[in-house]
């Protein structure tokens, strides 16, 4: 089968990014530009479009005037997702050789950043949920400890990166945590990947937005929580902890010469909905509809995760003895197709279109699911496992230098006590586990080794070493 023939294959239920849920949640202008003759709209940069980083052409208009709209100093469309930008904002923040704070359910996208940059990342680890061991929002509290316990040089240090919410949506009070930072003369990134739409729903009890918190660079990816294509994303830049020449050339760095019009018409598109009144009352019935849904199932006895992101619903699956990657397998056949399994849950996207039918449907899978239990329990003991890390720490041995160092390959089965050369990390939700430079201690190691018997990406694999 050809990719083509399996793009338009139908499923039940499409309960995964991106979040437009398969068209229907488009832009209205979106939807008649692909009306169009196919192809017909593949433009290269004329001089009419220009790039995101053009001083005149449509693009630089309409990121100015949504500049203006959030009272940013800049707003760059981005067609290679908050990966790409997230990877621009670190190398504006950092140099080689200096250090950035981070936390340890970071993006893939700044670990690759630091390897190729050698900037050295500093994790603080999180707090984790004993019931499903996600990681919590950090607090006020916990980001105090972990600049109490760094030890080394503050100078080297360049800057600090956030993420919130979480992949589940978990979201804490931003404003105190960037003080913090700031008080200290830090640049704040705010990886708010998953949440976008927070910036236009401020009356709805949702987590305010890093861009309304004084974050001094935030990137949304407008494919997973807004009604973007696959790939757009946006980046927000405030404040005068980053310097604005820094920002553009490493945005430049890392961009195609040929950025996708398609794709730059769906990030303005896509923001622009959200401005139009009559869309965004649209979209914030769906998420008074996705908090609906979450109390129903509630009341189904159905054994939901509350996060604060109301368009994921996570279901407990270790609540029946069944691990979320099985039940994901049990879904996927029955046509309900999920974001993220994971040991203890498995997580579904509303997105935000109608899910009118999802109620019925899910709780008819799920007791479907409940009466085959027995032909799904996991008789492997089902628990959360004890996370290696300290409060703070860096790798053993610089990142960029592990990432270049001669290294071989070899089964993960045979790695303790050796030094990584590599980045695991299962995707989603894309947080490595391992870093080049970390040290595979007997903690580390077991904590790996445990996941596999669950997650089929950590099975049998190779792992590149010093
Ligand atoms: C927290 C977080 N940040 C950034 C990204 C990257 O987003 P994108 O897929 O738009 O590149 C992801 C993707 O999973 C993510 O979960």
């Amino acid at each position: 089968m050809s990719i083509s023939s399996f793009l338009t294959k139908k499923f039940l239920k499409s309960l995964f990014f991106p979040a437009h849920n398969r068209g229907r949640a488009l832009p209205k202008k979106l939807i008649k530009l692909l009306n169009h003759p196919p192809g017909q709209w593949d433009l290269p940069e004329l001089p009419e479009i220009g790039s995101p980083l053009s001083q005149s052409g449509l693009i630089a208009k309409s990121q100015r005037e949504f500049s203006e709209r959030f009272k940013t100093k800049g707003c760059f469309f981005g067609v290679n997702g908050a990966s790409g930008l997230i990877q621009s904002a670190v190398i504006a923040m950092a140099n080689p050789g200096e250090i950035i704070l981070m936390p340890r359910n970071v993006h893939i996208s700044v670990i690759k950043t630091c390897a190729m940059q050698n900037i050295i990342p500093i994790f603080f680890d999180l707090e984790t949920s004993k019931e499903t061991g996600h990681y919590k929002p950090i607090t006020k509290n916990w980001l105090e400890n972990v600049f109490k316990k760094i030890s080394f040089n503050n100078e080297k240090i360049a800057g600090v990166i956030l993420v919130s919410p979480s992949y589940h949506g978990y979201a804490g009070d931003l404003d105190p945590l960037i003080d913090i930072c700031h008080q200290k003369n830090l640049p704040v990134l705010v990886d708010e990947a998953h949440g976008s739409y927070f910036l236009f729903c401020e009356d709805q009890d949702l987590p305010k937005s890093a861009l309304l918190s004084n974050a001094d660079l935030v990137v949304h990816s407008l494919h997973k929580s807004l009604n973007g294509l696959t790939q757009t994303a946006v980046l927000w830049y405030k404040g005068d902890l980053v310097n604005e020449n820094n920002l553009t050339k490493s945005i430049n760095l890392l961009q195609t010469t040929s950025p996708s019009s398609l794709l730059l018409s769906s990030c303005e598109e896509s923001i622009k909905d959200w401005l139009n009144k009559k869309s965004l009352s649209k979209y914030q019935k769906r998420v008074l509809e996705a908090k609906s849904i979450y109390k129903k199932l509630i009341k189904k006895n159905v054994p939901l995760i509350e996060t604060q992101d109301p368009l994921k619903i996570i279901l407990n699956t270790s609540n029946e003895g069944i691990d979320g990657f099985t039940a994901d397998h049990f879904f996927y056949k029955n046509g309900l197709i999920a974001e993220l399994p994971e040991m203890m849950t498995l997580t579904f996207c509303l997105g935000f279109a109608n899910q009118r039918d999802f109620v019925d449907l899910f709780e008819k899978l799920w007791n479907k699911l409940l009466f085959n239990s027995k032909k799904y329990k996991n008789l492997k003991n089902l628990k959360v496992l004890q996370s290696p890390f300290k409060l703070v720490q860096a790798p053993e041995i610089e990142i960029g230098i592990a990432w270049r160092s001669k290294n071989r390959s070899i089964p993960f089965s045979q790695s303790l006590n050796k030094i990584s050369g590599d980045i695991v990390c299962p995707y989603p939700p894309g947080i490595p586990l391992l870093v080049p430079g970390e040290k595979i201690d007997r903690e580390r190691f077991n904590w790996i080794k445990n996941q596999s018997i669950y997650n089929k990406d950590l099975v049998n694999f190779n792992i590149r070493v010093l």
